[in-house]
């Protein structure tokens, strides 16, 4: 079995998306991949880096491991190695970061240092207030646009209490993204 490497954003809103990011980690090894998660520092908020079965890479390691010029540039190490990335969730400030080009923190920086011919997959989640604002279209169709792959958010009772559009995908459902781009790519070898 072929090992595809794989990024996941870390982050999580409220225990139910803690829960749902933990399967999405979880069952990535089940289809044969070898998974490093990347967090924002807002996102550590919301989970316990111990329920994290993979390496957790954070702006910390990105700074740490740099001292002098020969040293690893993290963010440019895991854009090497990973064959697809897929950020999850895609929260309403990354989403606009990314749109606009700016990269002011790991997960930021791997993603405007990748390799566009890689699959990126994104998957918004946010307040249905947020998402109903008109510069989050314009945010994902620019990232469309980039060519990475939207796999759209579901209507539901959110973590706030409204209910709408803005959820994140299921976690099958991104998986199911995942297999078959890998498996289009040749990148996945079905056991
Ligand atoms: C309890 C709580 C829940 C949040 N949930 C969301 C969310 O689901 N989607 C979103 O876009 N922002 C949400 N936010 C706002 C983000 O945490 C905030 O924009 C943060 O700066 C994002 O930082 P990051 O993009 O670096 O992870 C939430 C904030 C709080 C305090």
């Amino acid at each position: 079995m072929s090992l595809a490497r794989l990024p996941i954003r870390g982050s999580g809103f409220g225990p139910r998306n803690v829960a749902r990011f933990g399967g999405l980690v979880g069952d990535a090894p089940g289809l044969g991949l070898d998974v490093a998660v990347v967090t924002t520092e807002r996102a550590k908020h919301f989970y316990n880096p111990c329920d994290v079965p993979v390496t957790l890479y954070s702006d910390t390691d990105e700074w740490e491991l740099w001292k002098c010029r020969s040293d690893p540039v993290l963010h440019i190490d895991l854009r090497r190695w990973a064959d697809l990335m897929v950020v999850a969730p895609l929260d309403a400030n990354t989403l606009g970061k990314v749109a606009s080009g700016i990269c002011d923190n790991l997960l930021t920086c791997v993603i405007r240092a990748w390799d566009r011919a890689k699959p990126l997959l994104f998957c918004p989640a946010m307040n249905t207030a947020m998402w109903e604002h008109p510069v989050t279209a314009q945010n994902v169709e620019q990232l469309k646009g980039f060519g990475y792959t939207e796999v759209p958010c579901v209507a539901k009772k959110l973590a706030c209490g409204d209910e709408g559009l803005g959820a994140m995908a299921e976690v099958w459902t991104i998986l199911r993204k995942v297999k078959e781009i890998l498996l289009e790519r040749d990148l996945l070898l079905q056991s």
